[in-house]
């Protein structure tokens, strides 16, 4: 079968690099797609955001699958305009979207469901921040309600920062603080009307958030990754199903919108036990680049399940052993601004069994050239982490350009 995929980032490479490898699927579309995708996939110059001209190219190309990978579309609707031209889609509906486009929404729901999250309250004032701060005391964590591309979230002991955060936004969550290392925890999730919901819990993996060295510096979309856990409780991924994952999807099925796609839970291993920093309605992007090498089941029968509400007559996903590590560089600036159009030098020369993952690149006079704050992915699977790790910083070592930035930590000690 043939499938679009529907983006341009690094997450989107990574899904193309899976289904062009997947013996099930014919020939891999992406729209618009990057330059690291153009030797898997043909590239179509449509925007993700329109929804009828997305589901019109999904229609004209005759693909039986199409995959929807970032956020803005899912929560404007692309989906939905997709499955409503009769081609089955993998992505969220507008309304199941919400989880990840309005954090008051994901609260609310949780809420109902009984799902361990962070105490928080909803704000639209200066005054009900203030009394929220000063309820849950330092630090503060203070989130936009909306989809702010990683930039909503501020977690400081500054109260005047919060406040001022607070007041940039319009309407926030305060929340109080959560403390433990953090583990990103992905559900493939499909739904029919006879049985209900079905998820399958992929493999934990860790993002690593701040720009800098040690968690320090601002919070980024992510700057690397690994996989697997080795450290993490044995029972974590039966315990975030169970008490996470599987009441979250139930209650949108319970509410009239049942959720299809992919159900990111971003956890903190608290004191208190795991606790849901937030959801996403879609592949966490650096995490999906160290999943993916790793997976043993091709992708597209999960996929396509989800999709289509057949999910749990497809095989659960299996995993390979061994790890996988994710570097990525990104651009001067990052991620107050971005640097764009520096030309990138040594993308042939990294060592075998090293992908490098495209996130924000362009061509331009035949050159690769950055085109974005996240710029590449650099990707590798091992024997165990420290192996993966090693051959991963091995490959960034042979790649440059100007003003890139990346931290030298990632997976270190894993
Ligand atoms: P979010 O967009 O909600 O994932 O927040 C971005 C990042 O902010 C998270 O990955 C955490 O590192 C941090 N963060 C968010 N909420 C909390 C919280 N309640 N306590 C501590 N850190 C948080
Ligand atoms: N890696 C964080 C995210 O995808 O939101």
């Amino acid at each position: 079968m043939d499938v679009l995929v529907v983006g341009s980032g690094g997450r989107e490479h990574a899904l193309v690099e899976a289904l062009a490898a997947d013996p099930g699927v014919g020939v891999v579309h992406a729209a618009p797609g990057n330059p690291g995708m153009a030797a898997r996939a043909r590239l179509h110059d449509v925007d993700p955001m329109d929804g009828p001209a997305v589901a019109a190219l999904a229609t004209s190309l005759g693909v039986a699958l199409a995959v929807i990978g970032p956020e803005a579309p899912l929560v404007a609707g692309v989906a939905d305009a997709v499955r409503s031209a009769g081609v089955a889609c993998f992505g969220p509906t507008a309304a199941a979207a919400r989880l990840e486009g309005s954090k008051a929404f994901a609260k609310e729901v949780m809420t109902s469901a009984g799902v361990p999250t962070a105490r928080a309250r909803v704000c639209e004032s200066d005054a009900e921040v203030a009394l929220a701060l000063d309820a849950f005391g330092p630090p503060y964590v203070v989130k936009d309600d909306g989809l702010a591309a990683g930039k909503g979230v501020v977690v400081t002991t500054d109260r005047q920062e919060a406040l001022d955060h607070a007041r940039a936004c319009g309407r926030v969550v305060v929340e109080e603080y959560l403390d433990g290392p953090e583990v990103s925890l992905f559900g493939l999730c499909g739904w029919n009307d006879a049985d209900g919901a079905t998820v399958y819990p992929l493999q934990p993996a860790q993002d690593f958030k701040r720009i800098h060295d040690g968690d320090g510096g601002a919070n980024t979309g992510g700057m690397g990754a690994y996989t697997p856990l080795t450290w993490a409780p044995p029972d974590l991924v039966d315990v975030v199903t169970r008490t996470v994952l599987q009441p979250t999807v139930d209650e949108l099925a319970r509410r009239g919108t049942p959720f299809t796609g992919l159900l990111y839970a971003g956890l903190a291993l608290t004191s208190r036990g795991v606790r849901v920093v937030e959801f996403n309605a879609r592949f966490g992007d650096p995490e999906t680049q160290v999943l993916l090498p790793l997976l043993v089941s091709p992708l597209s029968p999960l996929l396509l399940g989800a999709a289509t509400g057949t999910l749990a007559d497809v095989p659960p996903p299996a995993w390979k052993p061994g790890g996988a590590v994710t570097v990525v560089m990104a651009s001067k600036g990052y991620p107050e601004t971005s640097s764009k159009g520096d030309v990138i030098a040594g993308l042939d020369a990294t060592p075998d069994g090293v992908v490098v993952i495209h996130a924000g690149t362009a061509l331009a006079d035949g050159q690769v050239v950055t085109a974005g704050g996240r710029v590449l992915a650099v990707t590798a699977a091992g024997r165990d982490v420290a192996d993966a790790r090693a051959r991963a910083y091995e490959g960034l070592s042979a790649i440059s350009f100007a003003g890139a930035q990346w931290r030298t930590d990632i997976a270190a000690g894993r």
